[in-house]
């Protein structure tokens, strides 16, 4: 039996169309280095959205490695319940909270982005039970947001097909509108409308529930996997001034933008976020381990380190909870980002690669939206720009444009409930890379357009 077939009969893959992988089988990747991923024949792919908007520093770092293997040998694991500690763990902890905006107080740590954005909620509950406010527990995200897929995470997320077959969301979670023009009723409005109307939207909801009733607000500063979404100027500052007229948390979910991304050290930082708590992940670490971190800020542990008195201990925590190896990965991650200093290098890539992007497809009359902002971009397809139609069924343009951009070499991702294409390559992307990765994202709608005989 080769690995594919293997894989085909034991694997059960996340996020797949599990009949089709029995046919079709996995893709099964065995190297990287840098911005290129290598599969079991050999054959090497240009990986356009570094790996799941992840792998920052890039495949095959072998300082990343060698700190990960260094941290192994001394300490692999020990747990961190019971005022347990361990040295990267303090460290990692004082190094986030120095890096982090407003006043951040403690981090909590867990080993992936939904089990944080759990961690915050069951923190927020928490923090209203210690407050005497047992009402007040209701959580508002935003449609098109991606939180994860825990039980409360995939309730938040915005996304219809997270939550049709698993009886979601919970009844605790409302949603409100994302910060877009496109497909909705605000086409038509200018920025400060257009943050006008969503402000109004967010208050209206908070009234109809009850603000007695409402305890947090949870956003991605950018909306990656819901269609990279960037807010219009003034949004963040506008939506939390509605917050704190009802008290109600600001939890910003960095899990994409977070340590770079978007060309600054937190999406926070650039949209003017003043996050009560932030949720941290992927990119902490590059994903060379799992380790995911909620940072709680000064007003919120003041109330959290009451509940001590009220509840005694705090009993929430994960085996793998402040876990050496990933601290330390951590710890060697963010060392190689600031002396690389690649932050700033994602920032100059992202605007080539976007300026690119912009060359390759604003034209083209099957796009109608090319948008991005750092490192992060996408394209979006319709099957008419005048009237604004949709691919019937939604996707129907995108999958096959994904699909033959991997033919030809490059992984980019089709977004879900949507026809849009992504990119986020890790910051070591070279502009040659770029060019290569946008030149086949536009020979893939050429040939999908002439596949489905459409204006090319
Ligand atoms: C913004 C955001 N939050 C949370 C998550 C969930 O993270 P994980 O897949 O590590 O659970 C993701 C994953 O893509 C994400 O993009």
């Amino acid at each position: 039996m080769t690995i594919e077939d293997i894989d085909r009969q034991f694997v059960f893959h996340p996020f797949t169309n599990v009949r089709s992988h029995e046919q079709t089988g996995p893709l099964t990747v065995v190297s990287g280095a840098g911005s290129t991923i290598v599969d079991a024949s050999g054959r090497s792919y240009l990986d356009a959205m570094a790996g799941l908007w992840c792998v920052n520093v890039g495949y095959g770092n072998v300082e990343l490695a060698e700190a990960l293997g260094r941290q192994a040998k001394k300490l692999a694991y020990y747990h961190s319940f019971a005022s347990m500690g361990n040295e990267p763990v303090a460290e990692l902890a004082q190094r986030l909270i120095s890096m982090a905006p407003g006043s951040m107080s403690k981090v909590f740590f867990g080993n992936s982005g939904s089990d944080a954005n759990d961690t915050q909620v069951k923190m927020v509950w928490y923090y209203n039970n210690v407050l005497g406010r047992p009402e007040k527990k209701k959580i508002i995200s935003r449609d098109r947001g991606y939180h994860g897929v825990t039980v409360m995470a995939a309730s938040l997320c915005g996304l219809p097909g997270m939550h049709r077959a698993f009886d979601l969301p919970l009844s605790t979670v409302r949603h409100v509108r994302a910060p877009r023009r496109l497909w909705s009723d605000d086409a038509d409005l200018d920025d400060a409308q257009l943050v006008a109307a969503l402000a109004a939207d967010l208050e209206r909801t908070i009234l109809d529930e009850g603000p007695d009733t409402v305890a947090a607000f949870i956003a991605e500063p950018i909306q990656a996997a819901g269609g990279v979404i960037v807010p219009p100027p003034g949004y963040f500052p506008a939506i939390q001034e509605v917050l704190r007229r009802y008290d109600v948390l600001m939890i910003a979910d960095e899990v994409v933008c977070g340590f770079g991304r978007t060309g600054h050290t937190f999406g926070s930082d650039v949209f003017g976020i003043e996050p009560d708590l932030m949720t941290v992940a992927k990119g902490v670490t590059s994903a060379y381990i799992p380790l995911s971190a909620c940072l709680v800020s000064e007003k919120v542990w003041d109330v959290l380190r009451d509940g001590a008195d009220a509840f005694g201990v705090f009993q929430h925590g994960y085996t793998y909870s402040a876990h050496p190896l990933a601290a330390a990965t951590a710890i060697a991650n963010l060392n190689i980002i600031e002396d690389g200093k690649l932050t700033q290098q994602a920032a100059a890539r992202g605007e080539y690669l976007n300026s690119k992007l912009q060359q390759a497809f604003a034209q083209h009359p099957m796009v109608v939206d090319v948008r991005g902002f750092g490192l992060l971009g996408a394209v979006e397809f319709a099957a008419s720009r005048e009237p604004l139609t949709a691919f019937e069924p939604i996707g129907s343009f995108s999958g096959p444009i994904v699909a033959r951009m991997r033919e030809l070499g490059v992984i980019s991702r089709a977004l879900p409930n949507s026809d849009s294409i992504s990119f986020s390559p890790p910051f070591v992307v070279t502009e040659e890379e770029i060019d290569q990765m946008v030149a086949t994202a536009r020979q893939a709608l050429d040939d999908v357009c002439s596949a489905m005989h459409l204006v090319p």
